[in-house]
């Protein structure tokens, strides 16, 4: 096949050439949507909170996928949670449980980052937010996956465009930034790198209205749209914490009562994990260079102690494994 701005997809077996495709609108359309519609095996790296959400939600909408953890007890706990999650939704009428056992097969695990992603469409790297990690797996994806094949991040805060320029496919590396809990929230925040190409950016935003998400576009800067706007906040309200303003109720009553949040920000930041939010602080404070984004000292020292929120059962509030019902952390009580 021919080297073409276009033949991105080894699916189309004979692309047309530039010249022919530049004079026949229609031509192109067609093998547009063909790349598009190929999209139909999926890797998800990383099996913690969100990549398990993320492989439940390709699965169930019809998508092959290998679900990929450096750790294979991340891995069973994964594939646990989505039957878990998926056993909840039968039991509210929301599911057939005979889509629930065809949504299971579709789902394979692997340790083996090189063999897991060697037949892929696209991957959605969903593995610990660290820098230096996630350019290693990039590095990693880029050499094993199909040269057609998209590159995408689920991270957090971290710049699309550096973790492309670890590849040789920039203008196929993406942010796919779904919210937690994956199989609930309706919006993936799809974010474009600087070299991100106009096809992939569009075959993205498409796919994710195929998992039933509201896709929304955003440019690469650190945090996004989300948590740019959100951290701060969760930032505040653990700073307002350690200066005794109020205890961990009172805040999250504030902001739950008084702006109608579903949820407070202490208990969110638990139910996002603490590590998480300190690294996005981490990158909009090194980002941006502004003293408002410093993570709180409280955070850092929670960390540092492991209290990270709901996954370690303990954060600004303590959670019963089995029920997740929570009440405040004794560090916390007054
Ligand atoms: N937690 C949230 O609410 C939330 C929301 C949106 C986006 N994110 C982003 O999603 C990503 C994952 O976050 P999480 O909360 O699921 O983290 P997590 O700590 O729950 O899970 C991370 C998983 O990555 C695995 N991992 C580490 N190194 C790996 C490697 N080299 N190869 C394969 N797997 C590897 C770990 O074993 C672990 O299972 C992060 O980039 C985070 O910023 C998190």
């Amino acid at each position: 096949m021919r080297s073409t701005p276009w033949n991105r997809n080894v699916q189309f077996h004979s692309t047309p050439s530039p010249e022919v495709m530049a004079s026949d609108k229609s031509l192109f359309n067609t093998f547009v949507a063909e790349n598009k519609r190929s999209m139909k095996k999926i890797a998800v790296v990383g099996a913690g909170t969100m990549g398990n959400g993320i492989a439940h939600v390709f699965a169930m909408n019809g998508f092959e996928v290998n679900l990929i953890d450096i750790s294979q007890d991340a891995l069973d706990k994964a594939t646990a949670t989505i039957s878990k999650n998926l056993d909840r939704m039968v039991a509210k009428g929301k599911l057939e449980d005979a889509v629930k056992n065809e949504t299971l097969s579709r789902i394979s695990t692997q340790t083996d980052l090189n063999l897991g992603v060697a037949d892929r469409d696209l991957i959605v790297e969903a593995a610990t937010e660290n820098p230096e990690l996630k350019r290693k797996i990039f590095q990693g994806m880029d050499t094993h996956a199909p040269t057609h094949a998209i590159l995408a991040t689920n991270t957090s805060s971290i710049s699309i465009t550096w973790i492309a320029a670890a590849t040789k496919r920039p203008d196929k590396v993406i942010g796919m930034h779904f919210m937690n809990p994956v199989p609930v929230m309706k919006l993936v925040e799809v974010i474009r790198g600087y070299a991100t190409s106009e096809d992939v950016c569009s075959s993205v935003m498409e796919l994710s209205t195929k998992l039933d998400k509201i896709p929304v576009e955003v440019n690469d800067y650190p945090g996004f749209i989300a948590n740019r706007i959100l951290m701060p906040m969760i930032n505040e309200a653990i700073e307002s914490l350690f200066e005794g303003v109020g205890g961990v109720e009172e805040i999250d009553q504030v902001m739950k009562l008084g702006m109608a949040h579903p949820m407070g920000p202490l208990q969110l930041a638990d139910f996002i994990g603490l590590d998480v939010c300190l690294s996005i602080l981490n990158v909009l404070h090194d980002g941006f260079g502004r003293p408002k984004y410093a993570p709180c000292a409280l955070l850092t020292n929670m960390v540092a102690a492991g209290k990270l929120g709901v996954k370690s059962g303990e954060g600004f509030y303590l959670y019963d494994s089995e029920t997740r019902e929570k009440v405040v952390a004794p560090k916390f009580q007054r």
